[in-house]
């Protein structure tokens, strides 16, 4: 968020709570978004951060977060005066996540700061530790709100399947009340996300066509080019699927379906989003391979890198089935969305990296030019996500010229002309936190419910010997082209500036 930004919106004094101080989200995302919000009010100025740290002294677990700002935001250019201003918030507190002792240090820290009462803790550790650190909380007295908030923040993944997100879920409820539970999705904090929302609702031309009347279907996709970086061991129990279908792709695919919300408020948008969610047509198992694939990247070239094979990452089995690419035709089985096909779809070691929301609308019902013409392309209406954010239409117009030929006219409207203004997700995300606004946060029950939807996939594909295999920086998979046959124009292959 730009500094020159009106200090309007500024939350209460806060406490911070980051448990996984030294991790790489702290350092890639949070701290600089921290900064940010502090320079610009977002935070407050006489709020404090509080890192809970073990294994180092205060002073390495600083230059580490100095270090963290050189490396990951050169942008944001901490020098010594920037640094010193931002250290005097931070504060280290000693502690092991297992050791109850922890928590009674977190107690004890935040009551040296006498008025200032309220307290997001947030989770930047390895899931597994949420309900320890809940449970600690709990048990330390942190979760009482008598004095202030209390607000705990998880990362995704929530949970690894139905029965464990449900696991979790009680974990976490029995100490704290759901009002209080953030789970941060960092794809629904994009600005381009949010917009997807405003452009629905704040223009009255798209809700006439919003319907199985005008649209074909609908291709929800998160393209990359990178692979799976330095997450292998995560990577290989997880897959596709779970990675960004069950989380980032059904969530967008609830918003670009659901009703109008009575009022733009958490549980009102909420709860439309879940009644999308609970219209997903549940697949028998004999369906699944009609309505799924699967594939996993081999050797190939990606932007002129020669690319190793899925196989062949370091903390990956030679013998993996994991799937890096995943494409899912859902049906929507209520009264606006009959018959149409979300065909929700990614996969890394792609030709390009892009993710967007493609409306393909339907064919024209009758060519009414002359027999010489090209029939025209069915119109489509793509809400770019990634690399920026913006919306393309695609529309026939005519040939210049003596003919009434036609051709596809694709117009590009960027969401920001300074890409600087657009702010980085962590700070919405953070300030929603702090301001008490849950919308942009998964609820419970949406979770289950998404992870109820996918369960009968990740039944099918578990404990299988093989698997498709694509080469990387390629579109090579036939399947894909086959799940979208009987869509007009088939497989959208996005192209970067398209
Ligand atoms: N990195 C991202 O960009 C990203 C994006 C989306 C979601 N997430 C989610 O965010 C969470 C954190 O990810 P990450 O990439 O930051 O992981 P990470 O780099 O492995 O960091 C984990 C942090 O937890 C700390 N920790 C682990 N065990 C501990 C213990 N027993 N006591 C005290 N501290 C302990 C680690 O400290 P030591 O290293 O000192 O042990 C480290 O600071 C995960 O749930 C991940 O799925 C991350």
């Amino acid at each position: 968020m730009s500094a020159d930004e009106q200090k309007l919106d500024t939350a209460d004094p806060t406490n911070i709570v980051i448990f996984g101080a030294t991790g790489d989200l702290t350092r890639r995302k949070l701290m600089p978004a921290l900064l940010r919000m502090l320079s610009c009010g977002l935070v407050h100025e006489d709020s404090c951060i509080h890192g809970v740290v073990h294994n180092r002294s205060e002073t390495e677990w600083l230059q580490m977060i100095r270090d963290g700002f050189n490396l990951f935001s050169p942008k944001l250019s901490v020098d010594d005066g920037v640094w010193n201003q931002f250290s005097s918030h931070l504060k280290m507190i000693d502690g092991d996540l297992g050791d109850e002792r922890t928590y009674k240090n977190i107690a004890e820290s935040l009551q040296l700061l006498g008025g200032k009462k309220n307290v997001m803790f947030y989770c930047a550790i390895p899931p597994d530790w949420y309900g320890t650190v809940a449970k600690g909380l709990y048990q330390a007295g942190l979760v009482n709100e008598e004095e202030g908030y209390r607000r705990l923040v998880i990362e995704k993944p929530f949970g690894s399947d139905l029965e464990s997100a449900s696991a979790l879920d009680n974990e976490l409820q029995a100490v704290f009340d759901e009002e209080q539970i953030y789970r941060i999705d960092h794809y629904l904090g994009k600005e381009s996300v949010q917009n997807l929302l405003v452009y629905r609702f704040a223009n009255s031309i798209m809700e006439p066509l919003w319907n199985r009347n005008y649209i074909d279907h609908i291709q929800i996709t998160a393209s990359e080019t990178i692979g799976i970086e330095y997450r292998a061991k995560y990577y290989e129990n997880a897959g596709a699927l779970r990675d960004m279908i069950q989380s980032h792709l059904m969530q967008l695919m609830t918003l670009v379906a659901m009703e109008p919300p009575v009022e733009f408020t958490a549980d009102a948008v909420r709860d439309e989003k879940m009644k999308v969610l609970r219209a997903i047509r549940r697949f028998e198992p004999e369906q699944i391979k009609l309505h799924t694939v699967s594939a996993q990247y081999a050797s190939g070239c990606v932007d002129g890198e020669d690319i190793a094979a899925y196989v062949s990452e370091e903390n990956v089995s030679p013998d993996s089935a994991t799937e890096t690419f995943a494409g899912v035709k859902f049906y929507i089985d209520n009264w606006r969305w009959q018959g149409v096909p979300f065909i929700l779809w990614t996969g890394k070691r792609l030709k390009s990296r892009v993710s967007e929301v493609m409306i393909r609308f339907r064919k024209p019902p009758f060519n009414l030019f002359d027999n010489h013409a090209s029939i025209p392309a069915a119109n489509a209406l793509a809400f770019r996500l990634q690399p920026e954010g913006g919306v393309v239409i695609r529309l026939n117009a005519k040939k210049p010229g003596l003919t009434t030929d036609n051709e596809e006219l694709v117009m590009r409207a960027p969401y920001a002309d300074d890409v600087e203004k657009v702010s980085d997700a962590y700070e919405i995300l953070m300030h929603d936190v702090l301001v008490g606004d849950s919308t942009l946060f998964s609820r419970g029950d949406e979770v289950e419910e998404s992870w109820s939807i996918v369960e009968p996939i990740l039944k099918a594909w578990e404990g299988r010997f093989s698997i498709e295999r694509y080469r990387a920086g390629t579109w090579d998979i036939p399947a894909m082209d086959e799940l979208t046959k009987d869509c007009v124009g088939g497989w959208h292959k996005p192209t970067v500036y398209e």
